[in-house]
């Protein structure tokens, strides 16, 4: 018996995925991990350095050895590159464009990878990414894919830079959630794709509050929590 156990958020961007994956965990009083920041952090280590987005390899020397510091906090998220807070700059337009490229490298797959596993390595975790369900915990207690049309999601994209106050026009978001997915779903290393086990959830037309509901208590029937 191990006392580890791991729900797994998978889906593409604009589900409520985050939002969702935080609320699960402080419902269960488990830890939140976003797997996508660690994506992100590799990625803004990229641009810092300057390095052309099309070599992989040079993409690979760029984030070897990088330290990367996630909270499990589904409350307070703070992510530090080699120690400076990097929370907010990892969620600027710039590292959303590159993203992709750099999460199709091999090798930094390989290395985030592992270190998602050690993060979850004891007590209850919610991990939220795209391959989750599929390569980084397929024996996960519970498997979640969210799905929602391309355009409810980037009307929610829209929505949330509307009320950050960053600029937005839905058609050039919806161009960018559809060219996300395709080069997320078509990469040859952890595409993003369901797995069989999981189950699927779509969120075009539910309110936050009963995808909540519903994931909670398929954990707590699963699982073993409070
Ligand atoms: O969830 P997000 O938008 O912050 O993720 C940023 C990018 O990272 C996304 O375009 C795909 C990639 N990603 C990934 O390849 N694997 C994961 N487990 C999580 C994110």
């Amino acid at each position: 018996m191990t006392n580890r156990a791991v729900i797994a958020i998978d889906g593409p961007a604009g589900t409520g995925k985050s939002s969702v994956s935080r609320r699960v965990a402080t419902a269960l009083g488990a830890n939140y991990i976003d797997t996508g920041a660690m994506y992100r952090v590799a990625t803004l280590r990229v641009l810092r350095a300057g390095v052309d987005l099309d070599d992989a390899e040079a993409i690979d020397n760029a984030t070897e050895g990088l330290t990367i510091s996630v909270t499990n906090s589904p409350v307070k998220q703070i992510v530090l590159m080699d120690g400076e807070d990097v929370s907010a700059e990892i969620r600027g337009d710039d590292v959303t464009r590159a993203v992709s490229a750099v999460s199709a490298v091999p090798a930094v797959r390989t290395r985030l990878v592992q270190a998602q596993r050690d993060l979850a390595q004891s007590g209850l975790s919610v991990l939220e990414g795209r391959d989750i369900g599929t390569v980084v915990f397929p024996d996960a207690e519970l498997k979640v894919f969210l799905t929602a049309s391309p355009e409810a999601r980037a009307q929610r994209r829209h929505d949330q830079n509307t009320a950050a106050g960053r600029d937005s026009e839905y058609a050039t978001v919806l161009e960018d959630v559809i060219r996300r997915d395709h080069l997320d779903s078509t990469r040859s290393t952890s595409p993003l794709r369901m797995a069989d086990d999981a189950v699927q959830v779509d969120t075009t037309d539910l309110g936050i509050e009963e995808v909540i509901a519903e994931l909670v208590e398929l954990a707590r029937r699963r699982i073993h929590v409070n």
